[in-house]
C-alpha cells in the first residue's frame, strides 16, 4: 500500500493488518453482518440473544450504588478480587490480587504487555496461522515479528522451528491455546518442552524471553478435555484473557492480564503494566462491567450446545465431501477449499448466502474458516449451499 504521509513503522503495521482490513472493508459479508437471513460464519459474533444472566447482571449494576459509581475505574480491588478467586479455583494456582490487571478485552491486554516488554528491534515470535492482529501489534510496539509455522498435520507447536527462531534478540513468544483457527489445545508435554527451550534461550541471551499466553478460548473446550495454561510451566509468563468469548459478548469489553506468582521481578512489572494501561488509552474496562464482574465471571455460553453444533457442521460437511479439522476448543472449524484459490471459493459461497473467512488472510491459503457462533438455523440453511458450491467448484475444475 502507498501511504505517503505515514512513518515506516506505521506503514509496516498497517501492511500487517491489511488482510483483516481488506475483508472488513471490501468484502460482501459486512453488508450482511446484521442480517439474520444470511448464514454468517465469518467472525466470532453472536447470532442469538445474549445470555439472560448477562443482561440481568448489567441491569442490576447500572443503577449507581453510591456517588462514585461512574468515576474513573482502573484495576479496582473488587474486580481484582473476583478474578483472583476465580483463577485460584479454576487453575489451582495461588495468584495474588496485585498481579491482576483489568483490561478492556484481550486486544488491549496484549497491546499493553507488548509495549511494556518490547524494545526497538526486539524479536517477538508468533505462531502461524496467527490471530489477525499479532503481527501489527508487535510492529507498533517497536518489535520485529518472527513468524513460526505450526505443524500443519498435527496443528501442534513445531518445537524445532521455534528453537531455530530463538535468537539473542528474542524478547517474547506469543502462544495461543486453544488455538484460533486450528482449535488445537497444546499438551503439557509440548508446553514443558517449550518452557525448557525458553529457559535455555533466556540464559543464552542474558535476559528473560517472555511467554505471552493468549487464553481467549480457555473456557471454550470440547469433549471434556482439560485445558493446560502455558503459564503453569514457565515463570516469565503473562496470562491474557477476555470474557468476550465465554460470554459471547465481544462488544462489551472486559478481560485481564495475570502474572503467575512465580514470576521474578513482579514489583517492577506491576508498576509498568499499570502505567502502560493508562498510556495505552485507558486500557481498563468501563465502570459498569467492573461493578458487574462478580456476577459475570461464573457465566458461560452453553458449551454442550456449541459442541453439538460443531459435530453437526463437521459431520455434514464431511458427508458432502469437504475435508475439515475437528477442533478441540475455540469457535472455529477450518475447511479445505476445493479449489486452491480460497478467496474465489469464499466468493462462490457468498453466492449461496454463506459468509466466511478465506484462509489466505490468516496464512492458511487453500482453506477457509467457519465460526461456530453462527446459529443452528444458519447451519441447517447453509448445508445445501455448501453442497451446491462444492459441485460448482468440481464442475469448474472439470472444465
Ligand atoms: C486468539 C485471539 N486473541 C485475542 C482476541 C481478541 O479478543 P477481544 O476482542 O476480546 O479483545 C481474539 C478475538 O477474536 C482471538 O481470537
Amino acid at each position: 500500500m502507498n501511504y505517503t504521509s505515514l512513518t515506516a513503522k506505521t506503514r509496516a503495521a498497517l501492511d500487517a493488518l491489511a488482510p483483516l482490513q481488506s475483508i472488513l472493508e471490501e468484502t460482501e459479508w459486512l453488508r450482511h453482518s446484521n442480517d439474520l437471513s444470511v448464514c454468517d460464519f465469518s467472525l466470532g459474533n453472536p447470532h442469538e440473544e445474549p445470555i439472560p444472566a448477562f443482561v440481568d447482571a448489567l441491569r442490576r449494576h447500572v443503577e449507581p450504588g453510591n456517588l462514585w459509581w461512574y468515576t474513573y475505574k482502573m484495576n479496582e480491588p473488587e474486580s481484582r478480587g473476583v478474578v483472583c478467586k476465580s483463577l485460584r479455583r479454576w487453575r489451582g494456582v495461588n495468584f495474588e490480587e496485585e498481579d491482576i490487571f483489568l483490561t478492556n478485552g484481550s486486544t488491549a491486554a496484549l497491546n499493553v504487555v507488548l509495549n511494556v516488554i518490547v524494545e526497538h528491534g526486539d524479536e517477538v515470535i508468533f505462531i502461524s496461522p496467527p490471530w489477525f492482529q499479532y503481527e501489527g501489534m508487535i510492529i507498533s510496539a517497536g518489535g520485529t515479528p518472527v513468524r513460526v509455522r505450526a505443524n500443519m498435520t498435527t496443528f501442534d507447536l513445531d518445537l524445532n522451528a521455534i528453537s531455530g527462531a530463538l535468537t539473542r534478540r528474542t524478547r517474547a513468544i506469543i502462544v495461543n491455546s486453544p488455538h484460533n483457527p486450528t482449535g488445537k489445545i497444546y499438551s503439557p508435554q509440548t508446553l514443558k518442552a517449550l518452557a525448557s527451550m525458553l529457559t535455555e534461550a533466556s540464559g543464552r541471551g542474558g535476559r528473560p524471553v517472555y511467554l505471552i499466553s493468549d487464553e481467549a478460548y480457555s473456557r471454550i473446550i470440547f469433549d471434556g478435555r482439560t485445558y493446560y495454561s502455558p503459564t503453569a510451566f514457565y515463570p516469565w509468563s503473562f496470562l491474557v484473557y477476555t470474557y468476550g468469548k465465554v460470554l459471547l459478548t465481544p462488544g462489551q469489553r472486559i478481560g485481564f492480564i495475570a502474572l503467575p506468582p512465580e514470576m521474578p521481578d513482579r514489583g517492577d512489572m506491576r508498576r509498568a503494566l499499570y502505567g502502560f494501561q493508562m498510556l495505552a488509552g485507558w486500557a481498563f474496562p468501563n465502570a459498569l462491567l467492573q461493578h458487574a464482574l462478580a456476577d459475570l465471571d461464573p457465566i458461560s455460553i452453553d458449551i454442550g450446545r456449541l459442541q453439538r453444533r460443531r459435530d453437526r457442521l463437521v459431520s455434514a460437511l464431511r458427508e458432502i465431501g469437504y475435508e475439515t479439522n475437528m477442533p478441540e476448543g475455540t469457535f472455529y472449524v477450518i475447511v479445505r477449499s476445493p479449489v486452491a484459490a480460497d478467496l474465489a471459493f469464499v466468493k462462490t459461497l457468498s453466492g449461496y448466502n454463506i459468509f466466511c473467512i478465506p484462509g489466505s488472510v490468516m496464512d492458511i491459503p487453500g482453506y477457509f474458516r467457519l465460526s461456530l457462533t453462527a446459529n443452528d438455523g444458519m447451519v441447517e440453511r447453509a448445508l445445501p449451499g455448501f453442497d451446491a458450491a462444492l459441485q460448482e467448484a468440481r464442475r469448474g475444475r472439470a472444465r
